[in-house]
């Protein structure tokens, strides 16, 4: 039997993430024991191996042949682990090993290209102009759903064809699909199921509607047309493509833009440098991704026997990525790794090459590059016009071991256009 770590954290346990990540426990694992066994509950997979150094992060992550993303899936998955449910989810891509995974991925990448999303962006500036032309005035909103939530729901509507009517119910199937780590929320395996079934509904409909109608050069249009192993991609295919690209793209997104937004509070003289000099607001989301990653962990399981960091990992073991341990790690980033400034990528010009947040190797965020913009153009429009915001109370934060999503933010900001 392998020997439990001395340093446990209980780190599979929602509530341990609750207030904040456990910046601390990451510290001490990635100085004491960057390769550690920790203790897990069955209900979350049970032990695992806890990695917190980069480059046994990224050995790890760029040998899908030692470590698969298929056997026990990539994450925490939604709808329970019974054999019907894994057999489904192992249908996504995050969740393939190669040479499948290869093969799909071929598929999605040209939607998702720098080109095509900077082609995208005039539409995004619309959006984010709406959005906070909604709130300016009042001086004082709910960020998460009146801001946060609103532009990865829009753009990812806008790249499926996706009817405005559809929207609202789309985004609470999201969150029921990725909540039951919850309490409060009150999400059972079966209604994450019934979510990601409704889903797939809303993606049949696209499909059909898009055969009858179909305009060239569209993410839907990519999809539909891809071809794996020879032939074009099945309605079921097309209908899991579409859950992860939804999952993968809202929630992350407005984590993100959630959590850049209450850094900059909690910063105010960050907020003020990039109210003098907008032109750094690309560097700060940068920063922002990299201080607090939209995800906690990813995980794998062990093909075979396999050394890492001088650690024995055996056949079946499971090991979780740390993503924002590895994104706080001094000797990466300097000494002052667990500060926040936005100004860093002025002293590391390869600062968005240095981090984890998109992952690394053979499934590295398709997403990236539309993520990075939808920020960039959201918290250009967002940081003149919410002048010196203030939280309102505390943030409501989601229990959940992957994903530090934000539920709830009421913030003030003095009033203006
Ligand atoms: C801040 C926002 C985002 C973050 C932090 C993020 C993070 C990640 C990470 C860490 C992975 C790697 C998973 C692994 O190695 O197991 C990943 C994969 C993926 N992401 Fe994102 N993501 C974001 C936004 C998006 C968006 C907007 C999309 C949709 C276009 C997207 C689609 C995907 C897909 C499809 C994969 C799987 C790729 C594969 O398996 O080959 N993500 N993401």
């Amino acid at each position: 039997m392998t020997e439990k770590c001395p340093f446990q954290f209980d780190l599979m346990n929602p509530m341990t993430h609750s207030k904040s990540l456990p910046f601390e426990s990451f510290a001490t694992l990635r100085e004491q024991c960057p390769v550690s066994y920790q203790s897990g509950a069955a209900e979350f997979g049970g032990d695992f191996w806890a990695i917190t150094k980069r480059e046994d992060l990224d050995f790890i992550s760029k040998n899908p042949d030692k470590f698969s993303s298929s056997v026990n899936l990539a994450h925490p998955q939604p709808g329970g682990s019974d054999p019907e449910s894994m057999e489904i989810m192992r249908q996504l891509i995050i969740n393939m090993d190669p040479p499948r995974h290869i093969k799909y991925r071929r598929v999605v990448r040209n939607a998702f290209t720098g080109k095509a999303v900077d082609a995208l962006e005039p539409l995004m500036r619309e959006f984010a102009r709406d959005i906070i032309d909604k709130v300016a005035a009042r001086g004082e909103c709910e960020f998460v759903s009146e801001v946060s939530a609103e532009m990865p729901l829009f753009v990812i509507c806008a790249l499926m064809e996706m009817p405005a009517e559809k929207r609202q119910t789309f985004a609470s199937l999201v969150d029921t699909m990725i909540g039951m780590d919850d309490p409060e929320l009150d999400v059972s395996a079966e209604d994450g199921q019934l979510a990601a079934a409704q889903i797939f509904e809303i993606a049949m409909e696209l499909a059909v509607s898009h055969k009858a109608d179909p305009k060239g050069g569209t993410v839907i249009d990519t999809l539909l047309n891809g071809v794996v192993e020879g032939e074009s991609l099945d309605e079921f295919e097309f209908c899991t493509f579409f859950l992860i690209l939804i999952a993968g793209a809202v929630e992350t997104t407005r984590t993100a833009t959630s959590q850049g937004m209450r850094l900059l509070i909690e910063h105010p003289e960050q907020h003020q440098i990039l109210i003098d000099k907008p032109a750094l607001i690309p560097d700060a989301v940068e920063e922002m991704l990299r201080f607090y990653p939209s995800f906690i962990h990813m995980q794998r399981t062990a093909t075979g026997d396999v050394t890492v960091g001088g650690m024995e990992i055996k056949k079946g073991d499971l090991v979780k990525l740390f993503y924002p341990a590895v994104n706080h790690d001094p000797e990466l980033f300097g000494d002052d790794a667990e500060a926040f400034d936005v100004t860093r990528s002025q002293r590391m010009a390869d600062l968005k090459n240095q981090h984890r947040t998109f992952g690394v190797g053979q499934h590295f965020c398709i997403g990236s590059h539309l993520a990075r913009k939808e920020l960039c153009v959201m918290f250009e429009e967002i940081v003149p016009r919410l002048r010196n915001p203030r939280l309102v109370g505390s943030t409501h934060n989601l229990v959940s071991n992957f994903i530090p999503g934000i539920k709830k933010m009421n913030i003030v900001f003095d009033a203006g256009k």
